[in-house]
């Protein structure tokens, strides 16, 4: 059974044909207007989502699939205490293929070891958030033409943000990818991210704490929220969260054909003024998400069958 929990679970190659199944299913949406019909996707989500949950329902239904599923703990027997693991094997009766996002981290991996059906991690508490990695991926590639050479500021919470943890571990195995990361002391990224990820592969990366003193070298500003969810205390929450606000004026000191993207929900740290500069690729980028998500779903239901 083929699981997807982190990004890492598919090799440079596999995503590379991910993407190319992704672009056709952009282009020629009708071939697939059928090709999961029968099939049924469960969305199981323990924590908020517009995007990611109805991304991939919009993907199950745009294959000719059906999708059932709950949107919070409290609608589910979760909130009577049943464990994850009960609950998938319940589910594994119920549908072909499960998207779980949970506040805990490590909880759709525990659910994978006892499904029967292909698990996808739809976000784990701070930890990882592989689909969004393959939208983003995906975005860079449609918009950019490659996945190479590329100098990407990564902005915002870098402690906390699962969607940064993901996409670091996924570009670091394609040529020529440097990182300046750039947050608050208090919100940088992980140890585990930056030895074990960055170090460990020989990644060039700087990190700094000033948005305008990246912005000129990058050519791509990915912008995160700060993750108040995540936060111990409001206090810390509330001195965080106004600490960057990509706007015009910032806009000015970018590149010309640098492009900003966004996992979203975006909150205020970029200003609305931002969303008519062409450069601002967040709105496309969900889009893409659908595509993508259509193509894991083929890939995953497929592999399951052999
Ligand atoms: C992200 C997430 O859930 O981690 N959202 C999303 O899935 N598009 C980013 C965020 O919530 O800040």
């Amino acid at each position: 059974m083929r699981h997807l929990m982190s990004p890492m679970d598919f090799s440079v190659e596999e995503l590379e044909e991910l993407m190319d199944v992704a672009s056709d299913i952009k282009d020629h949406p009708s071939k697939y207007a059928h090709a999961c019909d029968g099939r049924i996707l469960a969305t199981c989500f323990y924590e908020p989502s517009t995007r990611t949950r109805l991304s991939f329902e919009s993907a199950m239904l745009r294959l000719g699939g059906s999708v059932l599923g709950f949107a919070s703990a409290d609608s589910s027997s979760a909130a009577k205490g049943e464990s994850v693991s009960d609950t998938i094997r319940i589910i594994s009766g119920y549908a072909d293929i499960c998207a779980m996002r949970h506040p805990k981290e490590g909880a759709p991996l525990v659910a994978a070891s006892k499904s029967l059906i292909p698990v996808i991690n739809a976000g784990d508490g701070g930890h990882q958030h592989p689909t969004q990695t393959l939208t983003d991926l995906f975005t860079i590639r449609s918009l950019e033409g490659r996945i190479a050479n590329l100098t990407i500021g990564l902005c915002g919470d870098l402690k906390f943000g699962r969607t940064v943890h993901s996409l670091i571990n996924a570009l670091v195995r394609y040529p020529g990818i440097s990182f300046v990361l750039i947050s608050p002391e208090e919100l940088r990224v992980p140890s585990y991210i930056r030895d074990d990820v960055l170090k460990a592969n020989g990644v060039p990366y700087t990190e700094v704490e000033r948005l305008e003193d990246a912005m000129p070298d990058l050519d791509i500003l990915y912008m995160t929220r700060v993750q108040k969810e995540r936060f111990f205390n409001e206090e810390d929450y509330l001195r965080m969260k106004g600490f960057y606000i990509l706007d015009k004026e910032k806009m000015e000191l970018g590149k010309k054909n640098m492009l900003v993207l966004h996992p979203l929900p975006r909150v205020n740290e970029i200003a609305v003024e931002v969303d008519d500069d062409p450069r601002a690729a967040y709105f496309k980028q969900a889009k893409y998400g659908v595509y993508i998500r259509m193509a894991l779903i083929l890939k995953l239901l497929e592999e399951s069958e052999c």
